[in-house]
């Protein structure tokens, strides 16, 4: 009786969390050659595109009983999905348990010990030279050594999905109008996966863009070593598989820390790297195609804030060692962030 009344005030909480989000902005950005615009995902309360299906996975699971007040979530990531996951989870009220590695930039563990009681730190790379998979078999065995644990499993959980269907793309439809092109910056799939097919379900003309960084083997190219996080993947995530792609753009590193400079200098947009990703994929993408007196209109999102990069994308050292490192390759044994 105590643990449905608890369950259900669990329920209830969400709930009202969820009437308490208005959406995040669209702005238009003045381009010369086509109407741009751009969702400002890292104005969710957490800061970034991830809120979306952190809230979404945990508030489907609280409906299905699989999240009860005892249960610990537990989940690998280094990013906006463990921020987002510790945020709600800590205004529910449960206990959240980020597996991160050593790429996980300073400020987000700082902030993520703040909000967790626990944070496991891997440390030992695996076989293709990034830490995904050891953090996957420390969550493996999170999962049985916690009595009641629930793993969102962002890479494959179809509500991650459907949270960007429901919401990110019903609110951009709703915002935007019609669209010719939508480009999105691919990692786990699961933006692209449900925004795909909410926007061509209304405009079946706009055409899709997946937006990858060098390195990465979701589309096929060869691993290579990344710094910028959020995007690009060392495995081909089954989100991904799901999405209606038109077209793949795969962006240099380099090009993306030009481009995040160009959001500041032209539009003040202090953004992520992955933002920078798909702005430089519209920008080379537009310069190919010459779109000419037909103005397309074109959208992409701003998924998170640029604070988390001060000392990689918006560091003139760091940035001069990316440039020097694309001229003479490192070897990639130094791997992938995600
Ligand atoms: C900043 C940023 N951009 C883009 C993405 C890609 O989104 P998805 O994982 O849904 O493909 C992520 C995912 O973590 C992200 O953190």
């Amino acid at each position: 009786m105590l643990h449905r009344r608890a369950g259900q005030l669990l329920i209830e909480r969400t709930k009202q969390i969820r009437r308490g989000l208005t959406g995040t902005p669209l702005i238009p950005l003045a381009d010369e050659q086509c109407d741009i615009v751009t969702k400002l995902e890292f104005c969710n309360p957490a800061g970034s595109t991830k809120d979306r299906s952190a809230l979404w996975i945990l508030e489907q699971a609280i409906g299905r009983g699989e999240i009860t007040p005892d249960t610990t979530v537990v989940e690998s990531s280094s990013g906006n999905f463990a921020l987002a996951l510790a945020f709600y989870c800590r205004m529910l009220g449960i206990s959240f348990v980020p597996v991160i590695d050593p790429n996980c930039n300073e400020a987000t563990e700082a902030q993520l010990r703040l909000l967790c009681r626990r944070v496991e730190k891997v440390s030992v790379r695996d076989g293709a030279g990034s830490y995904l998979k050891t953090r996957l078999s420390r969550v493996q065995e999170l999962l049985v050594e916690l009595d009641s644990a629930y793993w969102p499993n962002q890479y494959a959980n179809p509500d991650a999905r459907d949270a960007h269907y429901r919401f990110t793309a019903g609110e951009l439809i709703a915002q935007a109008g019609p669209l010719d092109y939508l480009f999105v910056g691919v990692g786990t799939g699961g933006t692209i996966a449900g925004l795909s097919h909410r926007v061509k379900e209304t405009y079946p003309g706009c055409v899709v863009v997946a937006v990858d960084t060098e390195g990465s083997v979701i589309f096929g190219g060869p691993p290579k070593k990344r710094r910028i996080p959020g995007i690009g993947s060392s495995i081909v995530p089954p989100l991904c598989e799901q999405a209606l792609i038109d077209q793949v753009e795969i962006v240099s590193e380099v090009r993306a820390v030009e481009a995040c400079a160009d959001l500041v200098a032209k539009y003040g947009l202090y953004a992520g790297g992955s933002t920078g990703s798909a702005y430089a994929a519209v920008q080379d993408y537009v310069a190919r195609h010459r779109p000419g007196a037909h103005r397309p209109r074109v959208a992409f999102l701003a998924a998170d804030r640029g604070h988390a990069y001060a000392q990689t994308v918006y560091d003139p050292a760091w940035v001069q060692q990316l440039r020097a490192e694309a001229v003479q390759p490192a070897g990639v044994e130094a791997l992938a962030v995600n």
